[in-house]
């Protein structure tokens, strides 16, 4: 294969960031995008210059693809990446894997009998700071991990909500601020901390919207069997967005990731920091939110490449998969009021 025949499913807020950067990559090329609103479909596939679906399976029947992206409502990632996959066609995800544990398993279960590639998106993973600390965490500078704190403080408004046909509801977006917003901090610092978890201990609430029936305010414990306990506390009744916090207290010195900012600095006297570079940037397009980094096509360009050239993702489908784990044992506990260990869990499976 010389050229990645690709589409997209899903054409909303996300798209471009999907689209730009198949169309920047030299070996992918974007055949056709769907989205069930026509008007939606027709109007990307012109600006990308590519045909043009409302409905994924007649996409998929009638178009020879290597490789499709999904960009759609959470509640579609594990049906739509499935039946995908089954037709033998390699996936590339935005998060969450799915709404539930069992369903992002089953994802990733089936990549594996038809042995596709299958990838899900966290892309500030590759943002400087969080690359610094997570090579200096690596490399043993800064010791062992004593503990950590995250904290997201958002906006998301009523009207947010009510622009969308699938935002703030439980079985199509799967949650609120946690599955939504926070998930890519607190996935930086179970990455970061690199332990399997022992159990969470949260609570979960709607403190500031009206109109939607999941939470908007996160907050509890993370223990992992390496000792290590993380407090986390999320919100998306704030009045901006503020930069995500991330401080993680080591044996040898503190590090703080602020916004996109990692800083550690070590107890021997030498401080390290990395930041976005100015200098560094790709056009997704008019109107993108620029909170989204400029990341993906990093990710999008490593998992054409794992593809064409063989070798592991950067963001291997595992971790995304025990990110979602941690995810859906936090509503768990918040949910039955009650801490929720992982053996149990697994075993209760
Ligand atoms: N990585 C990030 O930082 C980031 C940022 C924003 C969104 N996202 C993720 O991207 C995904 C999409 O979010 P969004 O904000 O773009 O949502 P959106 O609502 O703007 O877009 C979803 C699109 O899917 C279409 N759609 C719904 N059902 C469909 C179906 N059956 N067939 C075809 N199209 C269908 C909708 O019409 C809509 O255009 C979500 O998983 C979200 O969490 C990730």
């Amino acid at each position: 294969m010389d050229t990645v025949k690709v589409a997209i499913i899903g054409c909303g807020n996300i798209f471009p960031m999907h689209a730009q950067s198949v169309k920047e990559n030299p070996n992918t090329e974007l055949v056709a995008v769907c989205d069930n609103k026509p008007e939606r479909a027709n109007e990307r596939a012109i600006e990308m210059d590519c045909k043009s679906y409302t409905d994924y399976v007649d996409m998929l029947d009638k178009e020879t693809l290597d490789a499709i992206h999904i960009c759609l409502p959470h509640y579609l990632h594990a049906p739509v990446s499935i039946e995908v996959t089954k037709r033998g066609l390699h996936v590339l995800t935005e998060k969450p894997m799915a709404i539930k544990y069992q369903d992002a398993e089953a994802m990733l279960s089936t990549a594996r009998a038809y042995n596709t590639h299958f990838g899900v998106i966290f892309q500030n993973r590759y943002n400087a700071g969080a690359q610094l600390i997570k090579t200096m965490l690596t490399e043993g500078t800064l010791g062992s991990i004593q503990s950590a704190k995250a904290s997201v403080t958002w906006d998301r408004s009523d009207e947010y909500y009510s622009k969308s046909d699938w935002k703030g509801t439980w079985d199509k977006e799967g949650g609120g601020v946690l599955i939504d917003q926070a998930i890519h901090t607190l996935d930086l610092m179970r990455w970061f901390i690199d332990a399997e978890l022992e159990y969470v201990d949260a609570t979960i609430s709607n403190r500031g919207h009206e109109y939607i029936e999941v939470e908007d305010a996160a907050e509890g414990i993370l223990k992992f069997k390496s000792g290590v306990v993380a407090a986390f506390h999320t919100i998306n009744y704030y009045t901006y967005d503020a930069p995500v916090q991330i401080e993680i207290h080591c044996e040898k010195g503190l590090i703080k990731m602020i916004g996109d900012k990692g800083m550690v600095s070590l107890y021997d006297g030498r401080e390290f920091i990395a930041d976005h570079n100015p200098n560094e940037t790709f056009s997704y397009g008019v109107g993108v939110k620029s909170y989204w980094g400029v990341n993906h096509i990093k990710q999008i360009n490593n998992f054409y490449h794992v593809l064409l050239h063989g070798g592991e993702l950067d963001i291997k489908p595992e971790e995304a998969l025990k990110t979602q784990e941690m995810i859906n044992a936090i509503y768990q506990s918040g949910k039955e009021n009650r801490r929720i260990t992982f053996e149990a869990r697994r075993s209760n499976d």
